[in-house]
């Protein structure tokens, strides 16, 4: 490799580690993403450049190929259909890497080295899990199949057999260089991947997302070593830190530990709650009323709460939100919204979805800010919101979300729900606060109600 062909890699290398810094804060992310995007450019061509790239055309096809399929494809998904795509995009570069792994192996029958051979065989491994199990969270989240978790008989016994034999064979591939071996290696593991993601269920289902991801940059960074390019190490060992961390994270705001997040089905801790507890909530009674009330509610009200969630992103309603918030304090109502760190489908979903609407960022109250402002809230307005607002996470013991940091809405003097129906959240449980005395439902589709409560409000 030339030397301009190493600089222009450290170049990108250096890139992808400012664009991670940028996409770190709401504020810095649009340039995050460029500068990432400007790098992967600078890699692409440096790469395609190259004089002794061998298959230039079908290289330079297939890049032509992909870009056809997934520009339209991330210009047109809708924002609440971002975390599938991400599974797609990464399973299918798990896929890749595996398939570029393996292609080595093959071509060379054995590799110079045996760290390279291990290095193949963990590709294969890592990267066929994260290939299937990418695909099987696509299906549950693009509701292809049920996104609760599938629990067979003998599940956990035949995953382990399955895992067990995948990494068997992969060590017996190296140390007999053969070829068949692996082949029967990432057959094992390919069928481990759907294992291993079918009892994850619920809100439990992005944070595998995520896992997978960290698990297809570890591979990435493996087939580097196979390949000796430094760049796809580096990129790999980013993707695979940062896709940690971003797990670590999540899981930690639902409050559940990774093994609760994996193996959660089999102890019967999903957070895919049960039916059998909506069924005794359906016929209780809850209090509801119309825009005209509510209008009033809010404009005499001193201190206001927007706690927007996932409803918000489907109804696109973000626009028509800060309308009311700046009709409110233009009539002198203080007016915050309280972020809950998972709301929404993907993290850092509201912050993305209210910058859009230019809400500034001073208005934002992160978890742990908004929590003490409760108790002196006279109306907390829940947009869309469920699960991230449900008091059995902070006080029913049994619950399968207990544990999850909540807002605590319930403190403030009203609470207002905007929802459709009595439907539950992602995780599929009851709220009990939905019930509570000092709450009042306000059901129709975000961005209807909340233009009727402007119309009404300007009325008054
Ligand atoms: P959810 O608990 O999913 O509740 C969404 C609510 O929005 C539902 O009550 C739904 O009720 C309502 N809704 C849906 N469409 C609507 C519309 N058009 N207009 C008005 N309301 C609408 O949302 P949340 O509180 O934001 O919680 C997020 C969930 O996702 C949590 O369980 C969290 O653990 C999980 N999760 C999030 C992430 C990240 S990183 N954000 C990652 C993993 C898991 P109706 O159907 O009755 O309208």
């Amino acid at each position: 490799m030339s030397t301009a062909t190493q600089s222009a890699y450290l170049v990108t290398a250096l890139c992808f580690i400012l664009a991670l810094k940028g996409l770190s804060s709401p504020k810095t992310a649009r340039n995050g993403n460029l500068i990432g995007a400007f790098g992967a450019a600078i890699a692409v061509v440096v790469t395609v450049g190259q004089r002794h790239l061998g298959h230039r055309p079908l290289i330079i096809g297939a890049i032509v190929v992909g870009a056809v399929v997934a520009v339209p494809a991330a210009r047109m998904v809708k924002m609440t259909a971002i975390p599938q795509m991400v599974a797609l995009f990464n399973g299918v570069g798990g896929g890749a890497a595996m398939l570029v792994a393996l292609d080595e192996y093959v071509r060379l029958h054995r590799l110079d080295s045996t760290a390279a051979s291990i290095a193949v065989a963990f590709t294969a491994i890592v990267g066929s899990v994260s290939f299937t199990g990418s695909l099987i969270t696509f299906a549950k989240l693009q509701e292809l199949m049920t996104g609760r978790p599938i629990l067979v008989p003998g599940a956990q016994f035949v995953t382990s057999l399955v895992g067990l034999g995948a990494v068997g064979c992969g060590i017996a591939a190296v140390a007999a260089s053969s070829v068949p071996l692996l082949v029967i290696c990432t057959a094992l593991s390919l069928a481990l991947g759907v294992l291993f993601v079918l009892p994850v269920g619920g809100a439990d289902v992005p944070v595998v997302i995520s896992l997978l991801n960290a698990f297809t940059g570890l591979t990435v960074a493996a087939s580097g070593y196979v390949l000796d390019n430094t760049l796809l190490i580096v990129a790999g060992t980013l993707v695979g830190a940062s896709g940690t961390m971003l797990t670590q994270l999540m899981a930690h705001a639902m409050g559940r530990p990774i093994t609760g997040v994996l193996f959660g089905a089999f102890s019967g801790s999903s957070t895919a709650g049960s039916t059998a507890e909506l069924t005794s909530s359906a016929d209780r009674g809850v209090r509801s009323a119309g825009a005209d009330d509510i209008a009033i509610l809010l404009a005499y009200a001193r201190k206001v709460a927007i706690v927007p969630g996932y409803g918000l992103a489907v109804a696109q309603a973000q626009h028509t939100c800060r309308e009311l918030v700046d009709l409110l304090e233009s009539r002198g109502v203080q007016v915050f919204y309280a972020i809950h760190p998972v709301a929404g489908r993907m993290p850092g979903h509201m912050n993305v979805l209210l910058a859009e609407a230019n809400v500034p960022y001073e208005q934002l109250k992160e978890m742990d800010d908004a929590n003490p402002e409760f108790s002196s809230t006279d109306v907390a307005v829940v947009v869309g919101a469920n699960d991230v607002v449900n008091p059995a996470a902070r006080d029913s013991v049994g619950s399968p979300i207990y544990g999850m940091p909540i807002l605590n809405v319930d403190e403030a003097t009203n609470v207002v729900f905007m929802k459709r129906s009595m439907r539950p959240g992602f995780a599929g449980i009851d709220n009990e606060l939905l019930y509570h005395p000092k709450t009042t439902l306000f059901f129709g589709d975000a961005k209807d109600s909340l233009s009727k409560l402007v119309a009404a409000v300007k009325a008054l």
